[in-house]
């Protein structure tokens, strides 16, 4: 079948509902990913990618569902989730650097690269930073079990000082080497 933005959602919310959903929603993931020029079609009928760099398919208290272009170049910086992350890539390959708060400070953990296909299950301690100035860039699909935008609970760092900063959407991207549009997160 076709890839759905619609119906995507709602099996997402759908699976949701259990106490595996990662990996319910996992599989539908890599689902998903076996169809990049599906889902960048649909994305760039919708615009919204094309200009702000991300295009959120839902959001909800529950579930956050969005697509993103991780540009080439893009270096975000360090933060958290609050919650597991289930992610796809679909199109390309995007890196990673990983931290472990030690003795209170963040400390650098390691470094992955992922490539389309793939999907990931992220712990819900998991604090990561994408750092595409290697890669190719990549085109993914990311879903959380929360509203995942200026979640108070959500922890950031500063890039290159790597001290704890108050999260929002906001000073993320202000903080994004790359980004596009962060007054309109
Ligand atoms: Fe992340």
């Amino acid at each position: 079948m076709a890839f759905s933005i619609e119906r995507f959602v709602e099996d997402c919310r759908a699976a949701r509902t259990r106490p595996d959903w990662p990996q319910a929603i996992a599989e539908l993931l890599r689902e998903a990913v076996r169809e990049p020029a599906a889902i960048d079609a649909l994305t760039a009928e919708r615009g919204a990618s094309a200009r702000k760099g991300f295009d959120v398919w839902v959001q909800s208290d529950d579930l956050t569902v969005y697509q993103v272009e991780g540009r080439r170049g893009l270096v975000s910086p360090p933060h958290d989730h609050a919650c597991v992350a289930v992610v796809g890539i679909y199109r390309g390959s995007e890196g990673y650097k990983t931290f472990k708060v030690v003795d209170g400070q963040l400390t650098p953990a390691g470094e992955v690269t992922v490539h389309a296909p793939d999907v990931s299950v992220l712990a819900e301690d998991l604090i990561h930073a994408l750092d595409n100035s290697a890669t190719e860039g990549s085109g993914s699909i990311h879903v959380y079990g929360n509203i995942h935008f200026d979640l108070a609970e959500r922890r950031l760092w500063h890039p290159d000082t790597l001290e704890e900063a108050p999260f929002s959407t906001s000073q993320q991207f202000k903080w994004t080497k790359g980004a596009r549009a962060a007054a309109e997160a």
